[in-house]
């Protein structure tokens, strides 16, 4: 059988994409529990949110939980959004209203460089278990570019590549992208004998 993970996020599309990567668990989202409380991501960190998240969500059940807490740094624009990607233009998950921010905090800068980071967070019984990061690097384009993916995808071209994240489609950015490399470190660890019963 399949170990079971909820992943404490409503972000069905980070759902999707964990899903893929761990193809050898069973990932279920939030609707296995009953009415799962919105958990306010106060922290200042990725590590401090996922924390949060994992924490408030493994409460709830004997299951083992993941969280993912995400976002772009932009190195001209001193990090930002960081920690507030979700919410950079003001309203939560706003992905179109974010990009077109975005692009207009970068009006006019030449060095575009910049990365995605993730970092996962496992939890059991309230208890903190393990924490994973991983993060891609790329630069911002001038436009958005492909309609696949989420969140900043289309104006994020990893290193190398001047297709977005968007064009590129799920299959290539789940070999690369920051998401992934904090889950092989997940999977590596729940592979390990005696991790977890
Ligand atoms: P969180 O739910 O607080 O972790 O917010 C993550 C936010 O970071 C998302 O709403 C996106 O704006 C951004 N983000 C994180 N991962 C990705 C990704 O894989 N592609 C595009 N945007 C991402």
């Amino acid at each position: 059988m399949k170990q079971r993970l909820i992943v404490a996020t409503r972000n069905a599309h980070k759902v999707g994409e964990i899903r893929a990567i761990l193809s050898a668990f069973e990932v279920l989202d939030l609707s296995v529990l009953n009415d799962p409380p919105e958990v306010e991501e106060t922290g200042k960190t990725f590590l401090e949110n996922a924390t949060l998240k994992a924490l408030a969500i493994s409460e709830l059940t004997d299951a083992l939980v993941l969280s993912d807490d995400s976002g772009l740094e932009v190195d001209s624009l001193g990090g930002d959004p960081g920690v507030y990607s979700s919410r950079y233009a003001g309203e939560d998950g706003n992905d179109s209203l974010n990009n077109e921010k975005l692009l207009r905090e970068m009006d006019g800068h030449s060095e575009r460089t910049a990365r995605f980071r993730c970092v996962i967070v496992l939890a059991r019984g309230g208890n903190v278990l393990a924490d994973f990061s991983g993060a891609v690097e790329g630069r911002i384009l001038q436009k958005k570019q492909g309609r696949r993916g989420f969140g900043y995808d289309p104006l994020f071209a990893p290193e190398g590549d001047k297709r977005s994240f968007a064009e590129l489609g799920e299959e290539i950015k789940n070999g690369m992208s920051h998401r992934s490399r904090a889950l092989e470190g997940v999977a590596d660890w729940l592979c390990q004998p005696g991790e977890i019963d």
